[in-house]
């Protein structure tokens, strides 16, 4: 176990951002290459693909086991010795700790072959934006490695360290953008009536945003729009500006949803826009859709967690969580699922995506067992 942990802190200290995750991407490659394993480098850039088999003969099932290899644009503000050496990247969600225990559970696997079939490594670049899963799936990811079922894990700081927590259904939400342009007509401050004013049109499309969750969507369907950005003018006290942009997030479990509020999005921005005599302008973008466990692979991860945690360590009733994951565009094209694993309380903040945030090295050898027993039960040969 010291070996993954040293090379867990080596991954520490020199973070990568996304498509950038050169380094890593060697490291990754180099450990599953001596592990003997068939090892590919042309998905995603940086993407690694580590295929182990066993017994493969007719009918020999397959899975793919993903973890991920980007850091975060923070400033890491930790003093340990392990700390970033980059300024301004950090391993602030993890996937340091993510990528160690995946090679860990890849060491014990090509030793122990107690399995019959195929396990396919996934270590993906840019899981925090620009959906590298996305990217490595268009670029034949799923062609070229055929599998039956797709997981994945993330540490959960505020689940207790021994702990793991899997959800039938939705685990994670999507997460759109919007931005709306409202045009009207500039003028001067003190001749409204000259001016069709874009900004009293924004004030009154932000307030109506808030009704679309509230009497739109059915209140048992989560769902969140937060606008975030509301700019109109410059610096003049006396000028009614001639644009206001507005902008902000969309979080929901289920596309059917998604639609919905984008449709209403639409509905309010037009007539309001009407209302007060200017143009509304709506940029609906779809990011990372939500991410859903299938429940065959739910109960299977269940399984195996209380196998490998103990019974009462394995949390089947938390509320999913409105942040988004880009593991979604896999389980989109496999069945499979995603679980978290307890990273500790978080005392004083250290969350994920915080700058005092670190993997908890204790949980390695949970993650690690957590895979091994995963892929011991979804390629048996009965
Ligand atoms: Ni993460």
């Amino acid at each position: 176990m010291d070996t993954l942990i040293a090379l867990r802190h080596d991954l520490h200290t020199h973070p990568e951002l996304a498509f950038a995750e050169h380094r890593s991407s060697d490291v990754v490659a180099s450990f599953l290459q001596a592990l003997g394993l068939e090892v590919h480098r042309d998905l995603a850039g940086t993407g690694v693909v580590g295929v182990l088999s066993n017994g493969k003969g007719d009918g020999a099932r397959s899975i793919g086991l993903r973890a991920d290899l980007d850091a975060l644009p923070i400033v890491e503000q930790n003093e340990f010795a392990h700390r970033s050496q980059h300024e301004g990247r950090m391993h602030a969600c993890g996937h340091d700790g993510h990528t160690a225990m995946l090679l860990g559970a890849a060491e014990e696997l090509a030793r122990s072959r107690d399995f019959v079939g195929t396990v396919v490594f996934i270590f993906q670049p840019a899981e925090e934006t620009d959906a590298g899963a996305r990217v490595m799936i268009e670029q034949g990811l799923f062609e070229r490695f055929p599998v039956d079922a797709v997981f994945g894990m993330h540490n959960w700081p505020g689940l207790a360290a021994g702990q793991f927590a899997v959800h039938t259904g939705p685990v994670m939400a999507c997460a759109d953008q919007f931005d709306i342009v409202l045009a009207g007509q500039g003028g001067h401050a003190a001749m409204p009536q000259q001016a069709r004013d874009p900004l009293i049109a924004g004030a009154a499309l932000v307030q109506a945003l808030q009704t679309v969750v509230s009497r739109t969507l059915d209140p048992l369907d989560p769902a969140v729009i937060s606008v975030t950005r509301f700019f109109a003018g410059g610096e003049a006290y006396n000028v009614i500006p001639t644009e206001a942009h507005i902008g902000g997030t969309v979080r929901a479990f289920r596309a059917e949803v998604q639609d919905q509020i984008e449709a209403a999005m639409a509905r309010l921005s037009a007539g309001i826009a009407a209302a007060h005599g200017v143009q509304a302008h709506l940029d609906y973008r779809r990011g990372y859709p939500p991410t859903v466990n299938t429940t065959r692979e739910a109960v299977l991860c269940t399984e195996v967690a209380r196998r490998v945690a103990g019974e009462g360590k394995v949390r089947i009733d938390l509320p999913p969580s409105m942040g988004a994951e880009d593991f979604a565009y896999m389980l989109l094209e496999k069945p499979g699922c995603y679980v978290w694993i307890g990273n500790g309380l978080g005392k004083d903040g250290r969350m994920l995506h915080s700058p005092h945030y670190d993997f908890n090295d204790r949980i390695l050898p949970l993650g690690i067992a957590y895979w091994v027993e995963l892929v011991k039960r979804a390629l048996s040969d009965n």
